[in-house]
């Protein structure tokens, strides 16, 4: 029997909610990570606006006395996750990993305090101190070189984009030792990082695991840093969030103005003349990665689009049926159901799409809208997309899929039905 698409979609919050957190889905992911909580947050808030609000307290509790809030929170161990809280070996109660994660939690967390002011006031007097600390973090530790930095491809959330090649290829993986993936028996490998990304992915994680996660020192020493415009962008975007928060209790929000003028005027360290388009960047080595995809597309959530940019949008956009893909579909490298090396991904196109309706494109935001609900209706909750068939990719029944469904993608399909 198929059954109404919202309900699905509420359903999937409700079955991966393990009690103020939500596992981004069953088997694969079974921790809560920060920024699939943080659309957890915002698809709880669509029906159940206390629930959302628990889910950014549980993430935010984590937060390091640095101010950083990891990019995994390991309630509850489970073996069927590698690396888990023994490899990371990063302390915490619970334990956490020794990294960050896009920091969208502001700009979700706006959209949710939108929704109903009143109820939510108290609630967002109580996380804003939070994310005011995160932000700093931001600014003062992996901004150190202008844009935003990364010391590991997780820290991006876009793990294996070819954006991080460059870079990774300085990264000897070949001490790290034997170790059993776990990702591979849960979902296709096919559609996963390949072995020789998981040995340098490791390598990382045992260089921060030696400096004892000391955060200046992985930027300064560590075996990884690359400027990514993705998180750039979501950060540049989030710090005018917050400040649009910080007005409404009446804060005083200058420092938070300040960093974003700061972020603003670095942009042009990663635009590339040659690619007529951000770009990402090795930092230890000044070299660009010269590759487009949906981390340098970001830009348009942060209102820092340009003409030129416009035409490489639209080139790959059009390349391809259904949605934005996360890598340029006329490039080589292209693989169309590999992670972050083509599928399109709803969760993406959620936040280009908040992008394109600010700057009054309701035309680009309709189009992505239309081909990620027919992705959703036909073959539906994946955590991503073949973007020139449809096929499912990664991951079913996925959290930040199901809540991009009930806040924006399907919000002319109330009465839809899935395709089973
Ligand atoms: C994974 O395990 O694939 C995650 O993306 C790491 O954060």
């Amino acid at each position: 029997m198929t059954m109404d698409l919202h309900e699905q979609a509420r359903q999937i919050l409700r079955q991966n909610d393990r009690g103020g957190y939500t596992l981004p889905t069953h088997g694969l992911y079974p921790y809560q990570w920060n920024w699939d909580s943080a659309f957890a947050a915002w698809g709880f808030a669509t029906f159940d606006l206390p629930r959302a609000w628990d889910e950014i307290d549980t993430l935010l509790a984590s937060q390091w006395d640095d101010g950083m809030v990891p990019h995994i929170i390991f309630h509850d161990p489970d073996p069927g996750y590698f690396p888990g809280p023994d490899v990371w070996s990063a302390g915490g109660d619970p334990a956490t990993s020794g990294i960050s994660q896009p920091p969208v939690a502001a700009t979700l967390v706006r959209l949710i305090y939108e929704m109903n002011p009143d109820a939510s006031r108290d609630r967002l007097a109580a996380v804003y101190p939070k994310l005011v600390e995160w932000h700093r973090w931001w600014h003062e530790v992996r901004c150190v070189h202008g844009p935003a930095a990364i010391v590991h491809p997780w820290e991006s959330g876009r793990d294996n984009c070819p954006d991080w090649d460059i870079g990774m290829a300085n990264v000897d993986g070949s001490k790290v030792g034997d170790y059993t993936r776990r990702d591979t028996g849960h979902v296709d490998p096919s559609m996963r990082p390949k072995k020789s990304e998981y040995d340098r992915y490791l390598a990382m994680v045992q260089f921060g695991k030696s400096v004892g996660w000391d955060q200046k020192r992985i930027v300064s020493e560590g075996p990884f840093l690359m400027a990514d415009p993705g998180i750039t962008f979501i950060l540049l975007r989030a710090h005018h969030d917050l400040a649009v928060l910080g007005h409404a209790l009446d804060q005083d929000t200058d420092e938070i103005e300040g960093w974003e003028t700061t972020l603003r005027a670095a942009l042009p360290m990663i635009w590339n003349d040659d690619l007529q388009g951000y770009d990402a960047k090795d930092l230890r080595t000044g070299k660009f990665a010269r590759f487009l995809g949906s981390g340098a597309f970001l830009a348009y959530l942060a209102n820092a689009a340009r003409p030129e940019l416009d035409t490489q949008l639209m080139r790959v956009w059009n390349a391809v049926p259904y949605g934005i893909p996360s890598a340029d579909p006329e490039a080589p490298i292209f693989d169309a159901r590999r992670y972050w090396r083509g599928p399109t991904w709803p969760v993406v196109n959620s936040l280009l799409a908040i992008g394109f309706r600010d700057m009054g494109r309701a035309d680009l935001e309709v189009r992505l809208r239309r081909e990620t609900a027919e992705l959703i209706m036909k073959n539906g909750f994946s955590e991503y997309f073949d973007p020139t068939d449809a096929t499912p990719c990664g991951g079913a029944n996925f959290t930040w899929t199901a809540a991009i469904w009930l806040t924006w993608a399907g919000q002319d399909y109330e009465q839809a039905k899935g395709a089973a």
